[in-house]
């Protein structure tokens, strides 16, 4: 399972950079739109440079011929930019169109399995179901996660990746690698929460205030 960021703030990207287990970022237009001050390409640039791996920027067309342009331009921007289009017709077509020029999509607003199946047949690299989302109208998202890794895993020639998109806390992660998929996108704050645990936070403290007691009971060395 590897993981990405879900975010297009610069700063999260730069800590969670530094802690040496991302594998890519994935941005939107709420995401984009929420920064203020760099424009688009800028921000897409800015984190190309900051992590080695898939950076998804999204198109905003509604019909093929338009995604189809701005995936162009959006590839042009870094080898690693992956063109994301939403899971429409127009968007399966435009992945169609983008994949034999090479270019690498990620169909989002995955809600069911023949969205996902649609995607990897017109040459997707990944797919995202949003779980977080589904689960908001009491809709089961591992669910719909095993189903598309059932799909895939029946035909060898599909080499589309799963990303657990909408991840809303922790457990969402491993139970979205359990499901079948092969990367979650995270916003920030779950990913600080994936470290934190009361037994971890008493544990170290009891550690350091044993080391603590020690070193002060100890007489000085005589040679010191
Ligand atoms: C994925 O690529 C999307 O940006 C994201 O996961 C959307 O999640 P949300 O439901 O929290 O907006």
């Amino acid at each position: 399972m590897k993981i990405f960021l879900d975010t297009a703030n610069l700063g999260e990207i730069r800590e969670a950079a530094r802690w040496g287990i991302l594998s890519g970022v994935t941005t939107n237009p709420t995401l984009i739109a929420r920064e203020e001050g760099a424009g688009f390409e800028e921000t897409i640039r800015a984190i190309a440079e900051m992590v080695d791996g898939p950076i998804s920027a999204e198109t905003v067309s509604q019909d093929a011929d338009g995604m189809v342009a701005e995936g162009v331009e959006y590839a042009a921007w870094h080898p690693n930019v992956i063109v994301k289009v939403p899971s429409t017709l127009a968007g399966i077509e435009a992945v169609s169109r983008l994949a034999r020029r090479g270019i690498r999509c990620n169909v989002t607003l995955v809600f069911n399995p023949n969205q996902a199946l649609l995607a990897a047949l017109a040459g997707a690299f990944v797919v995202s179901p949003f779980i977080g989302r589904l689960e908001d109208i009491s809709h089961d998202g591992m669910e719909l996660i095993r189903e598309i890794a059932a799909v895939f895993e029946l035909d060898p020639d599909i080499e589309t990746r799963i990303l657990s998109a909408s991840i809303r806390h922790p457990r969402h992660i491993v139970e979205s690698a359990l499901a079948g998929a092969h990367i979650a996108t995270c916003p920030f704050g779950v990913l600080r929460q994936c470290m934190r645990h009361p037994l971890t936070d008493s544990g170290n403290a009891a550690f350091l205030a044993d080391w603590r007691a020690r070193q002060e009971s100890d007489p000085p060395d005589q040679d010191e």
